[in-house]
């Protein structure tokens, strides 16, 4: 067996990160800023603990409240231009050449900002880093809110001025019929945008046979309850369908035990067609390249793993062909050098 793939090789690796959301990537340090700028006390409005994120949670509301805590004080647009720019910068630092930044539009929206000022100020925070360092957005609608906020994140969407290059559905699985969100789904063909579905998280395997069979997912976010039926991992494998995995994420809400106990490394052995991702990383005290340690480490993974894994991210991704040509060659400038 070859060596698994070092410390070094983790670090210089051109980098690929499919599934992380922008309102996920909030800092306490940042978030901090944000609830004093708006009159609140930090310790207890983003309940902190030492002044952390608690990283662990007993299941996915609780993570969710302290999510939704800490996007409470993004209120204007300097705000999220502050949020955007730090993740843009916090990418940079770890050599990640592209990323697709999921953003729940509608929760600003609701919070006042006006949708162009939004825009604009994502735009500006997002490039921060400067052009070395692509995003792409994927817009999502959270499920519970069902498909009149669907419709509504649609409008807003249809009307941004912001490189927007798929749509997603993330939330609470099983809170509202799939087959509500046919017609989000459709909007994202018609625009020619990629849709991602957040399935099989906290949910059973059938959600992610939905995400295919009623929604036509282009790539699942997490899937990984189809550890529990084998017959839906074949079809996965065979289908070479697309999982963001965020081991940390399944770890923080407390579907499996340890990262030790998480089953991916069962899916790399069986095939799967598996990506590695943060998604909400100060939240689950995780970042992309601890992320890749933990897959180094738990899966056995060699360097050329490593870089067919961020290959795929590369091949999978929804931004154009000549960004995902561009990142490729440099992936294979590393691999070469
Ligand atoms: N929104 C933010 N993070 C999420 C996750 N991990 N699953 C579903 N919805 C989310
Ligand atoms: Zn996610």
């Amino acid at each position: 067996m070859a060596d698994l793939a070092r410390e070094r090789d983790i670090m210089t690796i051109p980098k690929v990160e499919l599934h992380v959301h922008l309102n996920g990537s909030i800092s306490e340090a940042t978030a901090s800023i944000l609830a004093r700028r708006h009159g609140a006390d930090p310790e207890s409005a983003l309940r902190l603990v030492d002044g952390r994120y608690p990283g662990h949670y007993p299941d996915f509301q609780g993570f969710l409240d302290t999510y939704l805590a800490a996007n409470e004080f993004v209120r204007t647009p300097e705000d999220l231009e502050l949020v955007a720019a730090e993740f843009a910068r916090g990418q940079a630092a770890q050599n990640v050449v592209y990323s697709e930044a999921i953003f729940t539009a509608m929760i600003y929206v609701r919070n006042g900002m006006e949708p162009r000022a939004m825009w604009a100020a994502l735009r500006r925070g997002l490039a921060a880093a400067g052009p070395g360092t692509g995003m792409g957005i994927v817009v999502d609608t959270i499920r519970d809110f069902g498909p009149k906020e669907a419709a509504a994140t649609l409008r807003l969407v249809e009307t941004a001025d912001a490189p927007i290059v798929g749509l997603g559905l993330t939330g609470i699985e099983g809170t509202v019929p799939t087959a509500s969100f046919i017609p989000f789904r459709a909007e994202a063909r018609r625009l020619g945008l990629g849709f991602e579905v957040h399935a099989g998280e906290m949910g059973p395997p059938s959600s992610i046979v939905e995400a295919f069979d009623v929604l036509d997912a282009d790539r699942i976010g997490h899937g990984v309850a189809a550890i529990r039926d084998p017959e839906l991992l074949a079809r996965l494998v065979r289908e070479r369908v697309v999982l963001d995995v965020c081991p940390s994420s399944n770890v923080g809400i407390s579907e499996f035990p340890t990262l030790e106990a998480h089953q991916m490394a069962a899916f790399w052995r069986a095939g799967v067609n598996m990506t590695i991702s943060s998604d909400d990383p100060p939240f689950f005290r995780t970042t992309l390249t601890d992320e890749l340690r933990h897959v180094v480490r738990v899966a056995g993974l060699d360097a050329q793993d490593l870089g067919e894994l961020q290959r795929r991210a590369a091949r999978h991704a929804f931004a154009p062909t000549g960004v995902k040509d561009g990142i490729l060659g440099e992936i294979e400038r590393w691999a070469a050098g």
